[in-house]
């Protein structure tokens, strides 16, 4: 059986919708009746990459790959970049601004969460150019 595959759309600057594409992955998931836990793992993932391109890099596109054993989480935005990979995935290091921290955003988790939720991660990033982070979550 080939691997399904779902895209979504993130708009950027709009934090009051943000987290809906990954509200629509988790129900798609769901319904294709996989274990609670990867659900879990995969909606925290998204949800936290979704918002990172929302407050970060002005939004962006997700592609979610539901294979047999794996599923992969790629997001890729046409952002500013990271420019210091180590630094952005310490606990609570982060560049938020005002109007993010003050709707409750900008603790400094999304990374490292995204690290621990999934069982591979990968940064790809270029300053000036953008950021495609890879996630796998294995569903076995
Ligand atoms: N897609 C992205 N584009 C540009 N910078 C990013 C992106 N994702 C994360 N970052 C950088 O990494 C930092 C840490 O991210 P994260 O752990 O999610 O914390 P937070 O989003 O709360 O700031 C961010 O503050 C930002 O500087
Ligand atoms: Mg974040």
């Amino acid at each position: 059986m080939s691997d399904l595959k779902l895209n979504y759309e993130v708009d950027g600057g709009d934090l009051v919708q943000a987290g809906e594409a990954s509200s629509k992955m988790k129900m798609t998931l769901k319904k294709l009746g996989l274990p609670p836990e990867v659900i879990r793992r995969a909606s925290i993932c998204m949800y936290e990459g979704e918002i990172n391109m929302v407050i970060h890099a002005d939004g962006g596109e997700v592609e979610v790959d539901v294979g047999m054993d794996t599923i992969t989480i790629r997001l890729t935005d046409h952002g500013p970049g990271i420019p210091d990979v180590d630094q952005a995935m310490e606990e609570g290091f982060s560049t938020a601004g005002d109007v993010a921290r003050d709707l409750g955003f900008g603790a400094g988790m999304g990374l490292p969460n995204m690290k621990r939720c999934s069982d591979d991660m990968q940064i790809d990033t270029q300053v000036g150019v953008g950021t495609t982070v890879t996630m796998k979550i294995h569903i076995n």
